[in-house]
């Protein structure tokens, strides 16, 4: 059974993963309004993987015999001025989610709850990845800047993500 406290986090983290599925969806929209598909491709499976990580959680409270509350997602904004602005943005937010998920292994020690701990601990590894990803890719729209040629062959590269 999990404590009220733990049920009460979780579900504010389903929220969060769910609003970084809208984020993430929000800025698919941005691209392909820019015409640029490959970031716009790659935005919209970065905002599937996102729901994914929402239903874990969701999955993971039921199985504990918690009770799933779906909080209201806060809507994302709808513009920005370049790619590169895009992807420091999705860089902060990867930073501020990773945050989120040590407090609540941080809680999970703290209330002993070792089942949640481990379950949390695909999160930690996971954000691992999305910051490198999230980096990497803003240090590449560096690299290549606003050189039109250039921005088009990274688009490119990001819309063979499968
Ligand atoms: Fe669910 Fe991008 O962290």
């Amino acid at each position: 059974m999990l404590s009220k406290n733990m049920e009460e986090a979780l579900n504010k983290q389903i929220n969060r993963e769910l609003y970084s599925s809208y984020l993430y969806l929000a800025m698919s929209s941005y691209f392909k309004s820019m015409n640029m598909d490959g970031f716009a491709k790659w935005m919209r499976i970065q905002a599937n993987e996102e729901k994914t990580h929402a239903m874990k959680i969701y999955d993971y409270v039921i199985a504990r015999g918690g009770k799933v509350s779906l909080l209201p997602i806060e809507a994302p904004k709808a513009k920005w001025a370049s790619a590169g602005k895009v992807f420091e943005e999705v860089y902060a937010h990867e930073q501020k989610v990773t945050g989120m998920i040590n407090a609540l292994v941080d809680l999970a020690a703290k209330e002993k709850d070792h089942a949640s701990f481990e379950m949390l601990q695909w999160f930690v590894k996971e954000q691992v990845e999305e910051e490198e990803h999230a980096s990497g890719i803003l240090a590449q729209i560096r690299i290549v800047g606003d050189i039109p040629g250039h921005l088009f062959w990274l688009d490119h590269q990001l819309g063979k993500r499968e």
